[in-house]
């Protein structure tokens, strides 16, 4: 296939601030992890250092050949009260964002990624119909403060991850699914279940936030189907703030996107399936100027919901079937909905056999040239993970890096996928040159 990757093409890898950074203290992940007897197989304690580390880690991703690095700031460093922003924190993320200009690597900020300030979920989480003015109050003040340094940012991450989670939830309530069916983001399955062991749990974590156990609403543990306004609303809030500051700022969410597929009867569900995960949140993004896909494997859909991974098929670390062709299916299913240009956020496997993330992206890159091949508007490929990382509840032992992280020294180890994705970036981008 002739090289169809437009020009400009953003080529990189992903982190999230709580997974790397290390010591997030002064937010709510931070907190539940804290509580005995929950659902946190570990804390995250220095999680990779990349708080500290950055400067090395950002090097290691130029020196591939990539040429962009997608990362959050974390709100609960840059405002650990409310109304209270750290210029320290500020300044941090200011140098990492040097060092991606100096790299030569665009940066792909979001604001959001799961965690969020202790201080928001005493005061209502993401039940709160306050909580959308105080994120773009933060979001605000890091355009202001940021904004020369920004290309692009993603406000939310995952906006719709508990409606995938649920529908996963709602499959094994109807008996039909496995135990670890398509889980997503290391969300212990038993926290969406709420059984009795989990309520204590609750219980005992909501006087850390000062709240009844019911008014306990970090994003993600947030059921009530009230948050999808809230968070939309946090989307659309901060999406003005960011344009009022600085327009030519590119914007957009990103959304946990499963390929969708059905087996013969399972047409009509997995319609209901695409309007509760997907077409739901569109109507939110028509102002934006992209949308962030996250794909990982596909949910087969039948007549009563989503079905079980298919006998025999290998699976990941996650327990998710290792299909890599999702990516392209859920690409042609975004553009046929939205004429937005997509930006592919997340893409990748948890793995200890570095030659299966070889060729899960060989496979997922082939499935999105396609997908450019037919004119689909994509502007960027960013691999989830930069770094094997703290996958949230499940801590540690998944990896999904194509960079590897010593847990005792925190020595870093560039993978053979890593010089792989490096490989594809390079070949594309001298295509590029030699075009221009
Ligand atoms: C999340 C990441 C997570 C990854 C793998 C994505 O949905 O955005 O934070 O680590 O999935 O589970």
């Amino acid at each position: 296939m002739s090289n169809p990757f437009p020009d400009h093409f953003l080529w990189g890898a992903a982190t999230a601030a709580h997974q790397v950074e290390g010591n997030n203290t002064n937010s709510d992940y931070w907190v539940m992890e804290q509580v005995p007897g929950g659902l946190f197989k570990e804390p995250s304690g220095d999680a990779c250092d990349h708080y500290h580390r950055y400067r090395e880690d950002i090097q290691l991703l130029a020196d591939l050949g990539l040429n962009s690095y997608r990362f959050s700031i974390e709100w609960a460093r840059i405002e650990p009260e409310e109304g209270v922003f750290a210029a320290e924190e500020i300044a941090h993320y200011r140098d990492m964002l040097l060092a991606c200009r100096e790299c030569g690597l665009t940066p792909i900020v979001t604001l959001h990624h799961f965690s969020s300030p202790r201080w928001l979920i005493s005061a209502g989480g993401w039940l709160n119909e306050q909580t959308p003015a105080r994120f773009a109050s933060y979001v605000r003040k890091v355009v202001q403060e940021l904004g020369d340094l920004l290309s692009y940012v993603c406000t939310i991450n995952e906006a719709n991850i508990m409606s995938v989670a649920l529908l996963t939830i709602d499959t094994r309530d109807r008996g039909l699914g496995e135990a670890e069916t398509n889980a997503p983001v290391g969300i212990q399955e038993q926290a969406l279940r709420m059984p009795p062991a989990l309520q204590n749990w609750f219980g005992r974590m909501a006087p850390r936030f000062n709240v009844r156990p019911d008014q306990l609403h970090p994003f993600i543990l947030t059921m009530a189907p009230e948050r999808h306004q809230v968070i939309l609303e946090a989307h659309k809030q901060a999406r003005e703030a960011i344009k009022a500051v600085n327009p030519a700022l590119q914007v957009g969410i990103t959304l946990a996107l499963p390929d969708l597929q059905s087996v013969e009867g399972g047409e009509e569900r997995l319609r209901v399936v695409e309007q509760e995960i997907y077409l739901n949140y569109l109507e939110a993004l028509h102002h934006d100027d992209f949308i962030g896909v996250q794909t990982y494997s596909r949910s087969i859909v039948g007549p009563h919901g989503v079905l079980p991974v298919p006998e025999g098929a290998e699976r990941t670390q996650m327990g998710n079937e290792f299909y890599p062709e999702a990516l392209e299916g859920t690409l042609r299913r975004v553009a046929r909905h939205l004429s937005l240009p997509i930006m592919v956020t997340e893409n990748g496997v948890a793995t200890d056999d570095d030659s299966r993330r070889i060729e899960y992206i060989r496979r997922a890159v082939a499935g999105m040239q396609r997908c450019l091949a037919d004119g689909l508007p994509i502007i960027g490929y960013q691999h989830w993970s930069a770094l094997d990382n703290f996958e949230w509840m499940l801590g540690f032992d998944k990896h999904f890096g194509i960079i590897g992280v010593d847990r005792q020294t925190q020595e870093r180890t560039v993978k053979e996928s890593a010089y792989f994705l490096g490989n594809l970036a390079k070949s594309a981008l001298r295509a590029e040159q030699t075009r221009s």
